[in-house]
């Protein structure tokens, strides 16, 4: 029986991934391999890793390259944290090679649900769940109509793409901006609503938005570990500021746990909620991969990339995974900061 786990390209946590697997394999003292791809030179990734190969720039390409790396290194589990869709739409094509897949999904329907955050929100409330009332805007003139009815009560009004990432796109309405504050503060992001309706009346198209009302806080970033719709083990982040605290208890705990579970979601993904003015927590959005501070998470003893591993690999049983994440856990605050490290050849490259 093999033991190799290969990381695929990934969206912004690859490495950190890497290293909690690596370092959950060494201390399980099993001959557990980690491989690691990336279609572009990402050595600061792929160092990090058992071996590394390059993925074929062409979607086309893609298939036989990983049906030939699987039977060439007697891969056992693949986990791709990008091109999701592309994935699962194929996962009975590759996971005939004798590995198993991993894409954050268990079907093509969740993967579009969790990127239309409107779709998403009326799926979350069919299903009971709390979730910021979300409304779809496609042209000017309905912006311009809904800021004047104030849809929500007297909530600030935000919006962002129905299809976004990054957090790109998302303003808060804001009557007594200066003209320019978009401009001198956009970190701030609060725009006076004239300004932005005058930019997007002069926009070609208009991408569709949602229209939302704006939630005061705190911000709650969940990490799970889902099999096929039954959470294992998540941590939550509160925000606070420039700080995040690990929980592991709560209420946006457990609503980001019930909403990886209405997703149907299968291995790492991140749910992210906000409470409202009376202090509620609504659901934000998923993300059906691994969110980018999924790293932090270890800072709680919680080994999220680790657990996953060990369970894709069969050294765990689910209820061990369960067990575990309780027994490790341990409250902790974190500070991102920016790192540096020295960007070298590679030396464990598959060629
Ligand atoms: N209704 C809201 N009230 C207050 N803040 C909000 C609201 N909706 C979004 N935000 C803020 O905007 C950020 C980005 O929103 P969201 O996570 O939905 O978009 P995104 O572009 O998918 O972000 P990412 O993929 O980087 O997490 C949130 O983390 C939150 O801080
Ligand atoms: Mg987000």
């Amino acid at each position: 029986m093999t033991m190799n786990i290969w990381l695929m390209e990934g969206l912004s946590s690859q490495r950190d991934i890497i290293q909690g697997i690596s370092a959950a394999a060494e201390a399980s003292q099993q001959p557990i391999s980690v491989f690691a791809s990336h279609r572009h030179q990402r050595n600061e990734i792929l160092s990090q890793a058992d071996f590394a190969l390059i993925e074929p720039a062409e979607d086309e390409r893609r298939l036989a390259f990983i049906i030939s790396t699987v039977e060439q290194h007697g891969i056992r589990a693949i986990h791709t944290g990008r091109n999701a869709r592309w994935f699962e739409s194929r996962r009975a094509e590759i996971e005939t090679s004798g590995a198993s897949l991993t894409t954050g999904a268990t079907r093509v329907e969740m993967l579009d649900l969790a990127d239309d955050k409107v779709s998403f929100a009326e799926s979350m409330a069919q299903h009971g769940l709390p979730v910021v009332p979300s409304m779809r805007i496609d042209s000017t003139s309905q912006l311009r109509q809904l800021l004047l009815d104030s849809p929500f009560g007297d909530a600030p009004l935000c919006v962002k793409p129905v299809t976004g990432i990054y957090g790109m796109g998302f303003w808060r309405f804001d009557e007594s901006a200066s003209p320019m504050a978009a401009f001198t503060h956009p970190d701030s992001r609060r725009v006076h609503p004239h300004f932005y309706l005058q930019a997007l009346d002069a926009a070609d198209r208009v991408e569709p938005l949602v229209l939302m009302p704006w939630l005061p806080g705190p911000e709650y970033s969940i990490d799970l570990l889902v099999e096929k719709g039954s959470v294992l083990a998540a941590v939550a982040r509160r925000k606070d500021g420039a700080l995040q605290h690990l929980e592991n208890s709560g209420e946006a705990y457990e609503l980001g746990r019930a909403c990886a579970e209405a997703m149907e979601a299968d291995g790492l993904v991140n749910v992210q909620t906000r409470h409202d003015a009376s202090g509620k927590p609504l659901l934000l959005e998923i993300n059906m991969r691994p969110s980018g501070g999924i790293g932090y998470t270890r800072f709680s003893g919680v080994n999220l990339p680790g657990l996953f591993a060990m369970r894709r690999l069969g050294l765990m049983t689910a209820q061990q995974v369960r067990d575990r994440a309780i027994r490790d856990f341990s409250p902790a605050t974190v500070r991102s900061i920016t790192d540096v490290v020295r960007y070298q050849p590679l030396t464990n490259l598959i060629p």
